[in-house]
């Protein structure tokens, strides 16, 4: 299968994980723009020492960037491209169907999991980061059950004919789009973008945390992207790393 322009694919079959090949092809000198897909995963890893089991059937892949500025500033791409798979995810589902994006970078159909994404960098120095990437999970045909955030698949969701191949273009032509507003017009445009699909906007939100779980009114990010969590003294808590969950929900 073929990319659009700036984009190197690397189809491989079955492997430990994307992210570590990715990694490893960044420490070798590899281009911006490398794509690393494998069939499944045998170590799939999700973000907090999860595992993100990886059967074939799926889309596994891991983006190689080589951004121009600070790790602090490069981690805004993670919005980037949440924005890029919902956008395709929704322009291949069921018009009917709600696409979201959850904090800090999961994207949601009809509230449940579709998509995950895990971030790792090059080793921080003080200049603009060396790579970074960018491993993304979809569930094409198939999603686990027994994990702390319901989840489904496209399939499951109402496209059982979309194959991975054409999402995995489209989603690399929406990322560049994006990508390109993010370096020429700022973090805001990409911010408002992914505020208008945020899962939970103003609405009551639990954040499990390394300290512990707090709660409270969904408020909003920050000019970092940073999660502000309005708790019920009436502070703003301002949260960088956790998990969300909705308390109220049904299905949790
Ligand atoms: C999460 O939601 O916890 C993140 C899941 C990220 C999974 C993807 S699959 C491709 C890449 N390789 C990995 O080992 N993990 C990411």
């Amino acid at each position: 299968m073929a990319l659009p322009g700036g984009f190197n694919l690397i189809e491989l079959g079955s492997v430990g994980s994307t992210n570590d090949e990715a990694k490893s092809l960044a420490a070798t000198g590899a281009p911006d723009g490398t794509v690393v897909r494998a069939a499944s995963q045998t170590a799939g890893r999700g973000r907090n020492g999860r595992t993100w089991v990886s059967k074939k059937g799926n889309l596994y892949f891991s983006l190689l960037v080589r951004p121009a500025c600070t790790a602090q500033i490069a981690v805004q791409l993670s919005f980037v491209t949440s924005i890029a798979l919902a956008q395709t995810l929704s322009g291949n589902l069921p018009v009917t169907t709600a696409v979201t994006c959850k904090w800090p970078n999961d994207v949601l159909v009809d509230d449940k999991k579709i998509a995950g994404m895990l971030l790792e960098s090059a080793p921080l120095g003080k200049g603009p980061l060396d790579w970074l990437v960018i491993g993304i999970g979809v569930n094409i045909a198939s999603y686990p059950c027994d994990v702390m955030y319901p989840a489904t698949s496209v399939h499951a969701a109402g496209a059982p004919n979309i194959a991975a191949d054409e999402l995995l273009a489209a989603f690399c032509r929406r990322f560049a789009k994006w990508r390109t507003i993010w370096i020429d017009d700022g973090f805001v445009p990409v911010r408002d973008e992914w505020l208008a699909r945020a899962a939970g906007l103003g609405g009551e939100i639990g954040v499990h945390l390394a300290s512990g779980s707090i709660t409270g009114i969904f408020d909003g990010l920050d000019e970092q992207g940073t999660l502000i969590v309005l708790r019920e003294d009436g502070e703003r808590t301002k949260i960088t790393a956790g998990d969300v969950f909705f308390p109220t929900a049904s299905n949790q």
